[in-house]
């Protein structure tokens, strides 16, 4: 058990936050408020592009760009060889899903949580290329079905498919169980992390995935439009490639080229370099104050929330299972999530709202339309918790 953030700690923290300042954010499955740090990376970065030029200003941060790759293998265990800078999570899925030589029917199995954009690329899959796709659903109390999930694997399955910590619930499923059903079948593994990544301890090799995808702004506190994708080594030359240029790949002759020997083939050569530091950054941050540690944190405000939320009248809590995160999903009666939001954005409280759209199988399963979202980090605390319930409680006193 890893030692737990103390209260100066988090003094510390949200004062290298200049958001915490005059919000209170609880959308933090949204995009998180980033560390003064991560921010001042990317402006600084930026103002040296327009005064010295883009190449140039490249070339003199050549080894703090490299040492993004480095910090981000070190955050998910994996190696740097494996690591692609992507843009946002959706690209890291589609480049690493549509990468693969599915035949017709092959079969793909996934979770009732699977975030809309996977599902909508399954579902793709099966119109354009005649693959099927199972969606093994949740036990009675919210639970994932391991056994069910293992039973459902034929002759015919090509991938496993499944979203850690869902956009829309409080739940997790078991990645590394998951992983080891996987490995067992010798089945490729692609695991959604948008949610997980800087939220919960992260290990490729413990979790046994063969492709992960990232997104940078929510829990991992990166500015938005970054991302990674990771693809494991061995996996890397068996995924077909969309884009090539002269940085992901190397000429042999004049009529012949060959891919990068890394993960790096799955990305293209221009990006933004002042994000991609703001990306790395933003995990020297996370790994500097330890996963572990501020998972715990995460653990007992989202703990405390849901406790709190359940003490207000008309208000009901909706996540699920065992295994519960720092998302927080409830709904208020007579009143819709987008009211709740608004009148709780007017005492500068950020909530989201989860849209059914988003895990449109385990909405509708759970007989659920759009809820509201209050999605906590370790940075949040004990008092904005309990001022959101005031809020929420005058809210529902106005019966609004
Ligand atoms: C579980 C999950 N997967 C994937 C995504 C897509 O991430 P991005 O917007 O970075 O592409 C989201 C976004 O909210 C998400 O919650």
């Amino acid at each position: 058990m890893k030692d737990i953030l103390t209260e100066q700690e988090i003094q510390q923290l949200r004062a290298e936050t200049r958001g915490t300042e005059k919000t209170i954010h609880f959308n933090n499955a949204g995009s998180s408020l980033p560390p003064n740090a991560v921010v001042d990376t990317v402006i600084d970065y930026l103002y040296e592009e327009a005064q010295n030029g883009g190449y140039e200003t490249e070339y003199t941060y050549r080894e703090e760009l490299e040492n993004t790759y480095s910090l981000i293998s070190r955050l998910i265990n994996a190696r740097k060889d494996e690591i692609a800078i992507v843009e946002n999570a959706s690209t890291g899925w589609w480049l690493a899903f549509n990468g693969i030589d599915f035949k017709p029917d092959d079969e793909i199995i996934t979770c009732e949580m699977e975030y809309v954009t996977n599902l909508i690329g399954l579902l793709h899959a099966q119109k354009t290329l005649g693959v099927k796709f199972k969606v093994i659903p949740n036990d009675e109390h919210g639970n994932f079905q391991l056994k069910a999930f293992e039973e459902a694997i034929g002759p015919k399955t090509k991938l496993i498919a499944v979203t850690h910590i869902p956009s829309t619930a409080g739940g997790m499923i078991p990645v590394v169980e998951i992983g080891k059903i996987a490995r067992k079948h010798n089945i490729l593994y692609l695991l959604d992390a948008c949610q997980s990544v800087g939220h919960v301890p992260l290990d490729v090799e413990e979790i046994g995935c063969d492709m992960l995808a990232v997104t940078g702004r929510k829990y991992l506190r990166a500015p938005r439009g970054t991302g990674f994708l990771y693809v494991r080594k061995e996996v890397q030359d068996k995924l077909k490639l969309f884009f090539m240029d002269g940085f992901t790949t190397q000429w042999v002759t004049e009529t012949d080229f060959k891919p990068r020997d890394d993960a790096r083939r799955f990305e293209v050569y221009e990006k933004n370099r002042a994000l991609t530091l703001g990306l790395g950054k933003a995990v020297e941050y996370a790994l500097n104050l330890g996963v572990e540690r501020t998972w715990q944190r995460v653990q007992h405000l989202a703990g405390l929330l849901r406790e709190k939320l359940k003490e207000v009248n008309g208000v009901t809590v909706h996540d699920f299972g065992n295994q519960l995160c720092g998302i927080v999903t409830f709904s208020v009666d007579g009143t819709d999530a987008a009211t709740v939001k608004n009148k709780l954005a007017e005492r500068h409280i950020n909530v989201s709202v989860g849209k059914a759209v988003s895990t449109l199988i385990y909405m509708n399963k759970n007989h659920l339309s759009n809820i509201v979202r209050a999605s906590v980090h370790y940075y949040n605390t004990e008092e904005e918790i309990a001022i959101l319930c005031e809020v929420l409680k005058g809210t529902i006193g106005e019966a609004v």
